[in-house]
């Protein structure tokens, strides 16, 4: 059963004050019931106590007003757009203003550990990954070379027979040994702890052009070199999994990646002249999916614009905090 509202409360406890009120005065005045009823006074006194309990109603909606705002507020502030802060303009009394300003602090203290909690979780998910892709560098990389090490040592005293066979085996070792090796430099971008953001961009879409065929241009307004180290990866991994995308599904002519700052505000973009898309609603991919959600725990925004024929635009914006600041120093 829903309960009655705070102001409801008051307003009945009023209502009975008002009543009980009225009914002492008559006892005191050793009024009878006869005295009253009936009588003009009893209309003015029914009139006078219905009066204060409009009057009292209408005031206590007023006062209660502002609370109503700020739950309306509080229902709509959402979490993943962080560096949002309630504001109730109509507070006009100390308690509620303390309220605004205790759920504004606790906003505040929610968005540092959610912040937290997200780098903890990407820092989880790099180390995971670094160390799958140590194993399958040294574990199953060095299986694989003496795999190869012993089919070369045979190839020769083998039958004629087998040796073509053996030959056709070695050169799918070599394949698996470059896809492991390719797989491990995927999971892990070392190239961005030894040479930053830039330099491991360029491999990157080095790499890219180099498999596809498809010109890559970066433009780099702005080296970000003072992101945090989870954030450069968070930029990495949306880039990897762009030009994932565009190998897989663009038919793209040529691809520009562009890193630069809007108001001090780290942002990324990677366009295609593909074939675009323009819904998602038969796609059962989660590259896109996961990389809002690194942006997301990046305190960042991912915005993916397509339409069919016209290619497609990933943007990356990242720290509101710092676009906040930049903002408010520029104003
Ligand atoms: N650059 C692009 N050009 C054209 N279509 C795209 C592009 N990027 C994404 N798409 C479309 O969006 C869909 C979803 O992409 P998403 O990366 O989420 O999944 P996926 O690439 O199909 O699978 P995966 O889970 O391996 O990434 C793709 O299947 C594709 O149809
Ligand atoms: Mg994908």
């Amino acid at each position: 059963m829903r309960k009655p509202t705070l102001a409801t409360q008051i307003l009945a406890i009023n209502a009975l004050l008002i009543v009980a009120t009225a009914a002492a005065a008559i006892a005191a005045a050793r009024l009878s019931l006869d005295d009253v009823v009936g009588r003009r006074q009893a209309l003015v006194l029914v009139a006078g106590i219905l009066g204060m309990v409009l009057v009292n109603s209408v005031v206590l909606r007023r006062r209660f007003a502002p609370l109503d705002k700020l739950i309306d507020v509080m229902e709509r502030i959402d979490l993943a757009s962080p560096g949002q802060r309630a504001d109730v303009p109509e507070a006009d009394s100390e308690d509620v203003v303390r309220l605004v300003q205790a759920f504004n602090r606790m906003l505040g203290r929610l968005e540092d550990e959610r912040s937290r909690t997200a780098a903890a979780v990407l820092h989880g998910q790099e180390s995971e990954r670094a160390r799958v892709a140590r194993d399958l560098h040294d574990e199953c990389n060095q299986a694989l070379t003496a795999v190869l090490l012993r089919l070369e040592a045979h190839v020769h005293d083998a039958p004629a027979g087998l040796q073509a066979e053996l030959r056709e085996t070695k050169t799918v070792a070599i394949a698996a040994m470059d896809e492991l090796l390719r797989l491990a430099r995927e999971l892990r971008p070392a190239a961005l702890d030894d040479h930053g953001l830039e330099a491991a961009l360029r491999t990157q879409m080095q790499r890219f052009s180099d498999t596809t065929g498809v010109p890559a241009t970066l433009r780099c307004y702005d080296p970000l070199n003072d992101l945090a180290d989870h954030e450069q990866t968070v930029v990495y991994r949306v880039v990897q999994e762009s030009l994932s995308n565009i190998t897989r599904h663009a038919r793209a002519a040529s691809v520009v990646v562009e890193v630069g700052r809007d108001h001090g505000r780290p942002v990324v973009r990677i366009v295609d002249d593909g074939v675009g898309f323009s819904t998602l609603e038969d796609s059962d991919g989660i590259g896109l999916v996961g990389m809002r959600e690194r942006a997301r725990l990046a305190r960042g925004r991912l915005q993916v614009t397509s339409a069919p024929g016209r290619g497609t635009a990933v943007e990356l914006r990242l720290d509101r905090d710092l676009w906040l600041a930049s903002e408010q120093e520029a104003a």
